[in-house]
């Protein structure tokens, strides 16, 4: 039976489909909605037509597994265009999420109603791409261009009341009762005109006012630089207002085409998969019984400690955190409420959301507190001693059956692990600052950790809205331990002689937020100094003696004026001069290629030797770890998808001028021709 069938309803043919996981509109089902209409136009009883998805969603897209193979059956803008042009009312019936290409059938049905809780989007830029079949033609016409464009450009789907509000939506329906109702809706129109969305008028808004697109532009420029789709995405919306809609059409499908071939899109692609191929577990049955987390606690409310427990405090689970003194514990509180009462001053979150949030925080001294938590997350000093004693004394009072994590840099978990009697229960949960913001966990599964204690933890990360990847114990794990080969690099070329700007701008150019540096004088270039300036060991001991301690103190490798801007400063360059004339180094011009090339290239190589250690299950994983973790550019597909792309021979070619070690498995993949990613 194909997935798409259909249902009289007296005058009323409803179109169904049927297609799990998510209603991906794959060749049967363009073949199945092409096929319904003609029964319904063939057919005289029927006098209008209703579409509507079985299952967790209305159509959230076309089905991106198909892209890059050759096109089966109708496409689908040849599809939507039959539903279009039919003469007898269709309406859509929208639940879930009608993203993409469905969201472009929805256009192009006669009228939509929606549930409530229903999302629409057009996330095509998403996976590098503008929509491929009519959305950026429609929606304009629709709802005018200035709503369309973040829409179509920035990709973040819109609830269905900000649908209805905008005119995408027709009509709100009742929650349970969308079947019904979307068929009363359909008979309601029997006997009018039906209206036709590429026939609307409502982008001429655009033509009146065409300051919108550089408006738009400079307002999202930092969201969208180094990406080639929103540019396409603002073309092709403008071509709206400007063009005929066949023009406009075929703008659209030229636009589409390039970002298609190119290889922003198919880095994007890959990450989309990576993504979700990084929540499986091989070996595991995903289907394992989890430990309920009802309760949770965190051992130390600093930086880290406070962050993490906004994540579960969002998340509606109830948090006790635990310092050792009053003034730590009122302090790290205290940041908690302030981050909180910040984001509600953006209109972020309501002030009841706040109170809501804080009411199920119980701050305390004593770990006693922690008895009854089904997971604590220890988050204190980065000290091996103090992290076994702390996991010594966890073991001792929290319940048997509970998890205890520990959210170490770099520290050994089987050797945390191993001071307690469930070792099976004890694995790294390491989140990255601001731990409430930024989307990466990385969860390391210890040697000793149970299988449904490591599910448990990557359930519990979609819940609180992290990206996770599975890591083995190896010092950094995935993320810090390809950082430290580039750190190594970025600091060896400012001693040859690179300017240490030239070192960030190279990252920056390359698509990251920020470079090394940069990164140092963020964080504090004080961090972990011995705290004596005539102990002079390193260049930034030397930075440290003369005060220059980073941001904070509006000197570290930059000056830094009031508004934060860097200034590259003489005062550090002779400081590295002189570190290098101590050191014997002479001094010579690295070029960007250089740069690049022994910054980004070492990192491959640490990857090659994570993956043939075992430590990442897929190369695919360490793109994801580096893409939400470190700001690796999303469009280069991250690390591994990178050096793909340009060619591990190349990459072999580059360390070995550079006189820097290969891998194992990198230069076998090499010899062969091959690839990390498939
Ligand atoms: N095509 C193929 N497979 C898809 C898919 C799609 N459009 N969307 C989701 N899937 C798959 C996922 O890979 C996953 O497979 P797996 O279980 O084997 O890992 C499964 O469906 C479930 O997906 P999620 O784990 O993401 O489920 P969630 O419930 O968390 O999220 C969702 C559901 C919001 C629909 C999310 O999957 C999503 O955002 N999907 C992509 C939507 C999208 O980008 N649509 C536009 C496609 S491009 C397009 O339409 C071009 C057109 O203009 C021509
Ligand atoms: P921090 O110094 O800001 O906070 C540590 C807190 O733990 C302090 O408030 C301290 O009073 C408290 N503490 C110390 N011993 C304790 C004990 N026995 N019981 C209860 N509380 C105790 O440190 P930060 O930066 O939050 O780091 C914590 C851990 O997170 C470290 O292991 C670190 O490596 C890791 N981490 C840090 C990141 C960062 O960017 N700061 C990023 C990822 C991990």
């Amino acid at each position: 039976m194909s997935v798409v069938t259909t249902e009289k309803h007296g005058n009323v043919l409803v179109i169904f489909s049927d297609n799990p996981p998510v209603n991906a509109l794959g060749s049967v089902v363009r073949q199945g909605l092409c096929d319904g209409i003609d029964q319904a136009l063939s057919d005289d009883e029927v006098e209008a037509v209703v579409i509507r998805c079985d299952g967790r969603t209305f159509f959230a897209g076309a089905d991106i597994s198909e892209f890059g193979k050759p096109m089966k059956g109708p496409d689908l803008g040849q599809a939507i265009d039959r539903l279009e042009a039919s003469s007898k009312p269709v309406v859509a019936a929208i639940h879930g999420t009608a993203l993409g290409g469905g969201c472009e059938v929805a256009l192009a049905c006669h009228y939509r109603v929606a549930v409530p809780s229903a999302k629409m989007g057009l996330p095509e830029v998403k996976l590098g791409l503008i929509p491929g079949a009519a959305g950026t033609q429609r929606l304009p016409r629709v709802v005018g261009a200035e709503a369309a464009l973040p829409l179509v450009v920035i990709g973040n789907p819109i609830s269905a009341q900000k649908a209805h509000a905008i005119g995408l939506v027709d009509k709100l329906v009742g929650e349970d009762s969308l079947a019904d109702d979307a068929i009363a809706f359909a008979r309601e129109q029997i006997g009018k005109e039906p209206p036709r969305s590429s026939e609307g008028t409502a982008n001429q808004d655009g033509v009146k006012n065409p300051a919108i697109f550089d408006e738009f532009r400079q307002k999202n420029g930092r969201k969208i630089r180094g990406f080639d789709a929103p540019e396409a995405a603002i073309q092709a919306v403008k071509a709206a207002g400007l063009l005929s809609y066949v023009e406009g059409v075929a703008k659209e499908r030229e636009l589409f085409t390039k970002l298609m071939t190119g290889t922003q899109s198919a880095a994007m692609r890959h990450y989309f998969f990576a993504e979700r191929a990084a929540n499986k577990i091989d070996g595991i049955d995903p289907n394992i019984d989890l430990i309920p987390i009802m309760k949770v606690g965190i051992l130390g409310a600093g930086t880290m400690g406070g962050g993490i427990a906004m994540n579960f405090l969002s998340a509606g689970i109830p948090v006790t955190i635990v310092e050792l003194k009053e003034e730590a514990l009122d302090r790290g509180v205290g940041v908690i409420r302030k981050n909180y009462e910040n984001t509600a001053k953006r209109g972020r979150m309501t002030q009841q959301q706040v109170e809501d949030a804080m009411s199920i925080l119980t701050p305390s001294l004593s770990y006693d507190d922690l008895a009854d938590c089904d997971l604590v997350i220890e988050a204190v000093f980065e000290n091996m001693n103090v992290k076994k004693d702390v996991f010594t004394k966890l073991d001792g009072i929290v319940k048997q059956g509970a998890i205890l994590a520990s959210n170490t840099s770099y520290l050994n978990i089987d050797e945390i692990a191993a001071v307690t009697k469930r070792p099976e229960y004890v694995l790294g949960l390491h989140f990255f600052s601001p731990a409430n913001v930024m989307k990466l966990l990385e969860i390391v599964r210890g040697e000793k950790t149970a299988d449904n204690v490591l599910m448990t933890a990557m359930k519990l990360s979609k819940k609180i809205g992290k990206v996770a990847a599975v890591s083995g114990v190896c010092p950094g794990f995935i993320g810090n331990r390809m950082l430290s080969p580039r750190q190594e690099q970025a600091n060896a070329m400012i001693v040859e002689g690179a300017n240490y700007w030239d070192v960030d701008d190279v990252l920056l150019d390359f698509g990251f937020p920020m470079g090394p540096f940069q990164m140092s004088d963020l964080a504090g270039v004080d961090i972990g100094w011995h705290r004596d300036p005539d102990r002079i060991e390193s260049l930034r001991d030397a930075l440290c003696a003369t005060g220059r301690w980073g941001q904070k103190v509006g000197k570290g490798f930059y000056d830094y004026d009031e508004a934060r801007q860097r200034t590259p400063s003489d005062e550090v360059r002779k400081i590295i001069a002189e570190f290098a004339a101590k050191a014997g180094k002479e001094q010579r011009e690295i070029s960007k290629d250089e740069i690049r090339e022994r910054l980004l290239y070492p990192m491959v190589n640490e990857g090659a030797k994570i993956l043939e250690e075992g430590m990442a299950q897929r190369a695919s994983d360490i793109d994801v770890v580096w893409i939400n973790g470190y700001g690796w550019p999303l469009y280069t597909g991250g690390p591994m998808f990178w050096a793909d792309t340009i060619g591990l021979g190349e990459i072999v070619a580059g360390l070995v001028k550079h006189g820097l070690p290969v891998a194992k498995l990198l230069k076998e993949k090499a010899d062969e021709g091959g690839t990390f990613n498939g």
